[in-house]
């Protein structure tokens, strides 16, 4: 079934379910009727206030619900009711359930709650269907807070705000904003988005654990990684200053190089040494979900946004902005964000070449590209030596493996301590400098050219030619 039909299929089923209903009203669930207890509360009849709506991010939704949580806390009264009625209220806006609560008898009833992760190892147990009773600034208010219900037309969650005064509102809605940046359970975490399967624009937080890496990690190029994250976190240390001068806070940065060289690796590292930036990773499909990232990481900077392999979005043309091609509408959401925000797009590419026009168009939005090449012979050498760990290979043999395997990727050398292991354990015994030897010839062989393109390595690997097959940012290869 696609979601086209799913949907269908569910709205026929209460659609059904209505016309039972309806044929049989002696099917009332009962209960106490809704509109009294909202009456009371608000102290006139609710169906003479107008509601209003407020959107939420699905991404946020989890921190709408402590936001509402504290702000009725704070402001007293705080009642938690839910409504009763079977799927229909479902269907209902605010308005329509108090419209119908005096025919159709809407009856108070239980809160729907769900529990949803609020960090890699902590969930929360929120509100997904429930009416908020409380005072603000000493006047009675509801709110009706709802989770998207794809099922029933609901791609987003809702708030449906009620008030006998209407300059109330605005106030409650600011502050419950403020709220939600305050005490966002996605504030210093690293989270991706992953796309809903309805809808382009909805989509789940996943939290990750950010990764433990130090710079001995990460074998690059002298100088590459300082500067990468001199570029991320030198502007964070200097936001006063570079604020006092004017100048902008917001950046973005380019790693670009090929396959298997390490270039999520260094986003990891970055992401290791900003502890208490908040991370969002988008890769794939929820790429599409550029905007509301755009929009978190701006509500709860400093924050990073990552956009892995972005190359596959170059020539995307996403449902919602036209013809412009994601990467675009990506770009814009970086220069859309204010000058002063401490937001920085960390962009990820195997093909820069394919990147570089959309990246020339709209100049200025990335302001350090750092390529990220196929390790010469002496990164070659310092990864053998940091893969190889507490493995028994001698120095010298190490370096050798490390001399004949030109052309071939950072992850190449991972995998060259892996398959000397089992060629060991093949053999029945403990790994030597003859199996690195063996894994190596079997590895630069003829008969694993996919292999090593797997790896990211080029197939000339181990020819001893020169490698210029490397995508610079500078030299755009035709495609
Ligand atoms: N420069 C590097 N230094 C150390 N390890 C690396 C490096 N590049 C890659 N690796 C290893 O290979 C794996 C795959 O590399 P990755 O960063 O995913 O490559 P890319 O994103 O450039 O395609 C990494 O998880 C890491 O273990
Ligand atoms: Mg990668």
């Amino acid at each position: 079934m696609d979601d086209e039909t799913r949907r269908f299929v569910t709205t026929f089923r209460s659609f059904l379910e209505d016309v039972v209903h309806q044929a049989d009203p002696g099917g009332d669930p009962g209960g106490e009727p809704l509109l009294p207890v909202l009456e009371q509360h608000l102290g006139v009849p609710p169906r003479t206030l107008p509601v209003v709506g407020e959107r939420v991010s699905t991404q946020r939704f989890t921190d709408a619900d402590v936001a509402l949580e504290l702000l009725a806390e704070r402001h007293g009264g705080r009642r938690l009711i839910g409504i009763g009625g079977g799927q229909q209220r479902r269907h209902s806006s605010l308005a329509e359930i108090i419209e119908f609560a005096g025919r159709r008898q809407f009856p108070v009833g239980p809160v729907d709650y769900a529990r949803v992760p609020t960090g890699p190892e902590a969930s929360r147990q929120v509100v997904t269907f429930g009416l908020h009773l409380f005072t603000y600034d000493g006047v009675p208010v509801a709110v009706l807070q709802r989770a998207p219900q794809p099922h029933f037309g609901r791609e987003h969650p809702d708030l449906e705000v009620l008030a006998p005064v209407d300059e109330v509102v605005p106030a409650l809605l600011d502050e419950l904003r403020r709220l939600m940046a305050e005490h966002s359970v996605l504030r210093g975490q690293v989270v991706t988005f992953t796309p809903s399967e309805f809808g382009a624009s909805n989509g789940n937080v996943t939290f990750l654990p950010r990764p433990g890496l130090s710079a001995d990690d990460v074998v690059l190029p002298d100088g590459v990684l300082a500067k990468v994250e001199r570029h991320l976190t030198g502007v964070a240390r200097h936001r006063d200053a570079l604020a006092a001068a004017g100048q902008h806070l917001k950046r973005g940065i380019l790693l670009f190089g090929p396959p298997g060289t390490g270039k999520t690796h260094t986003v990891k590292y970055l992401m290791a040494v900003s502890p208490g930036t908040t991370v969002i990773v988008l890769t794939g499909q929820s790429l599409r979900l550029i905007q509301a990232a755009a929009e978190t990481a701006r509500a709860l900077e400093p924050a990073v946004v990552v956009l892995e392999d972005c190359d596959l979005i170059a020539e995307d043309r996403s449902l919602t902005a036209g013809p412009q091609p994601l990467l675009f509408e990506a770009l814009d959401a970086l220069d859309g964000l204010a000058d002063d925000a401490d937001v920085a797009f960390v962009l990820t590419t195997n093909r820069a070449d394919l990147l570089e026009p959309a990246l020339a168009q709209r100049p200025g939005r990335v302001d350090l590209a750092a390529e990220i090449p196929l390790p010469d012979v002496g990164a070659r050498r310092r990864l053998n030596r940091l893969y190889a760990r507490d493995l028994p290979f001698t120095p010298p043999a190490l370096d050798a493996a490390a001399d004949r395997a030109e052309g071939t990727t950072a992850s190449f050398a991972k995998e060259l301590m892996r398959r000397a292991v089992l060629t060991a354990a093949d053999a029945g015994h403990p790994p030597g400098d003859e199996d690195l030897s063996t894994a190596l010839d079997e590895l630069l062989g003829d008969t694993e050219m996919l292999t090593r393109s797997l790896l990211g390595a080029d197939s000339d690997a181990g020819s001893g030619r020169h490698h210029e097959d490397v995508s610079r940012f500078t030299t755009p290869r035709s495609r």
